[in-house]
Order: structure tokens, then C-alpha cells, then sequence
């Protein structure tokens, strides 16, 4: 793969940690949103499996396979950007073996153009970040709240409210570095354990739902700009609210037609 000098690698994601420079990733399912986040400068974009159901509809994000997590992945490298690229391996695309998870990362790289892949779990997943690591692949790990996990919790809490759970999370997140992750997403974590694992990480971690003592943060796009306008969750930020300027878009075009405004002259061919 031909890289622009001005690529940004696992390396230097990682060296971001040491500088003290905070790490920006959004996520992307196409080619527009990806040459916009790479036109605003992200580190990172991350196709998560979270465009299950934000693009895909789903209820939730196990129902999302790697057909479509390379279909998605593909409309965003497809836009070269210098972002860095993270594609999240899909709900049982790792979860029955070390081959089965080397052999999935691999098709992302390799079919889908990744940089790097994300995968859900911490001790639990330590052998299976070893060995996509070993592969020379850059692995994001995720702990906290587990979105893949959701039928087993029976829902979506915030992490580390004890401190035996607390304690767990330590421990993953020492197994994850220890494994090879470069980066660890720390999702819905009380913002004071996020805090306080990130001073202990050697690693950087990349916070959503997790407070500002993270290294970065991480938002799910749709929610910055607003484009649920049914959805506000309290752990992002409407940067805008594209949502309601679609709908309105979407009427002003519907009232033109139907009152013949649309197509005038200029917009028509002689
Ligand atoms: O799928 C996703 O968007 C994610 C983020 C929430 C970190 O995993």
C-alpha cells in the first residue's frame, strides 16, 4: 500500500501518549463523512460496529457481520485518508479461536485496507491480541462497557462502580498491553477510574462516556452532529444538529416540488 508521508501509524498514535497530545477519533461508515473527518484533521476514524445501528438499522451491535463491517470499511479507505483507519472485528468474527481472529483481522487489512483493528474484552481476549499483534497488525483493545456483550449484561451500565470492578479493569487493562494492544478504548468507565487507569496505562486510552482524564476521546459521528434527532445521549455532544437541517432540507424540496418551484430554468438542460 502506497502511504502519504503524512500517514498517521499505530507508532505515532501511541507516541501521543508520551507528548501529552490528546487523540481525536470519530467514526465513519462511507466515503463523504471520511474525507471530511480527514479534512478536519481526526486521528483517527473508526469504522465501529456501532453502524449497526446507526446506519444499518439493528438493535443492537451483534447483529453486524464482517460482509458488511468490509463493505463499510471499503467506502472509507476508498477515500485515502491520513487518519489513521480502525476497523472493529464484528460480534463472533474472534470469539471461537486465535486462528479465527488472526484470519478475520487479516481480511480487514488485507480486503478491507485497515490500519488497524479494534476488538471487544480484555483479559478474556488477551491471547487473540497477542496474536494479530505478532501478525503486525495494530490492535485497538475496548473494556468497560462492552456493547458486544449486551444480550449477556442485559443492557448498558457504566463500568467501574465498585471497587472489585475497578480492580478488573486494572487488570485488563495490563493484560491488553501486555498482549501488544497499542491504544485502549475505555467505554461508559466512572470517570474517575478512567482517570486513574490512564495515569497507570503505558498505553494510551481513548475515552467515550469515560470523562476527561482520558489520553483521547472517542464519539460516535452521528451523535456529534445530531443526526438522531430522537437520540441524545449523555455522553456526547450534538456539535450541530444535521439532523433537523436534513429534515428541514428534505420539506423546503418536498414543498418546491409539489408547488412546481423545482426544477426552474436554471436548473433544467434546453
Ligand atoms: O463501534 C463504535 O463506534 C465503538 C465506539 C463506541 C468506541 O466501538
Amino acid at each position: 500500500m502506497k502511504m502519504s508521508p503524512k500517514k498517521l501509524t499505530a507508532p505515532a498514535i501511541r507516541a501521543m501518549k508520551k507528548s501529552g497530545a490528546r487523540i481525536v477519533a470519530l467514526t465513519a461508515a462511507d466515503f463523504i463523512t471520511t474525507r471530511l473527518l480527514d479534512e478536519a484533521g481526526v486521528d483517527i476514524i473508526l469504522v465501529g460496529d456501532s453502524l449497526g445501528t446507526t446506519v444499518l438499522g439493528y438493535e443492537s451491535t451483534v447483529s453486524v457481520s464482517m460482509r458488511e463491517m468490509l463493505h463499510h470499511l471499503k467506502a472509507v479507505t476508498r477515500a485515502r485518508p491520513k487518519s489513521l483507519v480502525v476497523a472493529d472485528m464484528p460480534f463472533g468474527s474472534y470469539h471461537q479461536s486465535v486462528a479465527q481472529a488472526v484470519r478475520n483481522a487479516v481480511r480487514l487489512v488485507r480486503e478491507g485496507g485497515a490500519d488497524a483493528v479494534k476488538l471487544e474484552g480484555g483479559e478474556s481476549q488477551k491471547e487473540k491480541i497477542r496474536a494479530i499483534a505478532e501478525t503486525g497488525i495494530p490492535v485497538i483493545a475496548h473494556i468497560g462497557l462492552l456493547p458486544q456483550s449486551v444480550l449477556r449484561e442485559g443492557g448498558y451500565r457504566v463500568q467501574g462502580k465498585t471497587p472489585l470492578q475497578a480492580e478488573r479493569l486494572k487488570k485488563d487493562l495490563r493484560a491488553v498491553e501486555r498482549a501488544g494492544a497499542f491504544a485502549c478504548v475505555l467505554e461508559y468507565v466512572r470517570a474517575s477510574v478512567a482517570r486513574k487507569l490512564t495515569r497507570y496505562a503505558t498505553i494510551p486510552t481513548i475515552g467515550i462516556g469515560s470523562g476527561p482524564g482520558c489520553d483521547g476521546q472517542v464519539l460516535v459521528t452521528s451523535d456529534l452532529l445530531g443526526l438522531q434527532t430522537w437520540l441524545a445521549p449523555r455522553a456526547a455532544r450534538h456539535y450541530a444538529e444535521i439532523g433537523r437541517v436534513m429534515c428541514d432540507a428534505f420539506r423546503h424540496f418536498a414543498d418546491d416540488v409539489r408547488k412546481g418551484r423545482f426544477p426552474t430554468k436554471r436548473e433544467s438542460f434546453e
